[in-house]
């Protein structure tokens, strides 16, 4: 067996080679960083259930026909995904105003938007992952046109598919962030995770309070408190909602 090498070290997980160049490992970290890596610490238990989370939800989109880098989990923590070539872009969906989108429009936190909205950061930490336009993501070529038409229309495919499987948590998917790479065969497939850490996820069942109701990073990023405690509540729910499908 060859010896693995470290090929990426992002914020959250580290991806290391295999015997096949096709495949790659992800080690899902405990480490948690907010606001640009400005703010940092560690959430206990983390990887592993983010790994989970994530493996479970891949799973899942993939019988809803959703093509995706997952192949398999072979540790509590490691998550065993194809090869690919990652697009620069944070494409994020929100079915709800908050975070960035109440700071940069002045809309009230909590309101519901008229249908879903998707837009294109720039993968750039030393940017700040800018907004961009749709001229500048293809001023920078980023993307193709069809490329973003795809994804945009895989992005409102999965968020339908997200919302479906969260109200059955009794959880309401505020907004999530979500990125794309291609294959050897230039085949567009959803990458990087799905979990806690690029979602917001609020209580159905504590609605009334905001900071009761959080059940995502924003507990991290707000100091709210109880970060693991809401990281394991989400995952026993997806554990459930897909024993009982
Ligand atoms: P935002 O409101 O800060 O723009 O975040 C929108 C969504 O994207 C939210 O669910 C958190 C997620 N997100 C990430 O996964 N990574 C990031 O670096 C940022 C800024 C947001």
């Amino acid at each position: 067996m060859s010896v693995q090498t470290k090929v990426y070290e992002g914020k959250a997980k580290i991806l290391y080679t295999t015997d096949d160049p096709e495949i790659l490992l992800a080690d899902f970290k405990d480490d948690a960083t907010a606001f640009n890596a400005q703010k940092r610490g560690s959430i206990q238990g983390k990887g592993n259930i983010n790994n989970s989370i994530s493996s479970k939800l891949f799973q899942q989109l993939e019988a809803y026909g959703i093509k995706t880098h997952y192949i398999d989990s072979p540790g509590p923590n490691q998550m065993r995904v194809k090869a690919l070539k990652i697009l620069p872009l944070e494409v994020v969906v929100r079915n709800i105003a908050a975070g960035s989108l109440c700071k940069q429009t002045g809309l009230a936190l909590g309101t519901v938007l008229k249908q879903p909205l998707v837009e294109f950061y720039y993968k750039n930490d030393e940017l700040g992952d800018p907004l961009l336009t749709g001229d500048r993501l293809f001023l920078l070529e980023l993307a193709t046109p069809e490329q973003v038409d795809t994804i945009t229309h895989l992005a409102l495919q999965i968020n339908n598919f997200l919302c479906d499987f969260f109200r059955r948590c009794d959880i309401t998917l505020v907004d999530f962030k979500l990125e794309f790479g291609l294959d050897s065969q230039q085949q567009l497939l959803l990458a990087d995770e799905i979990s806690p850490d690029t979602c917001r996820l609020w209580d159905n069942s504590a609605q009334s309070d905001p900071n009761l109701r959080v059940l995502d990073k924003d507990r991290f990023r707000q100091d709210l408190g109880n970060v693991e405690n809401a990281y394991q509540e989400v995952l026993q729910r997806v554990l459930k909602a897909v024993e009982s499908n």
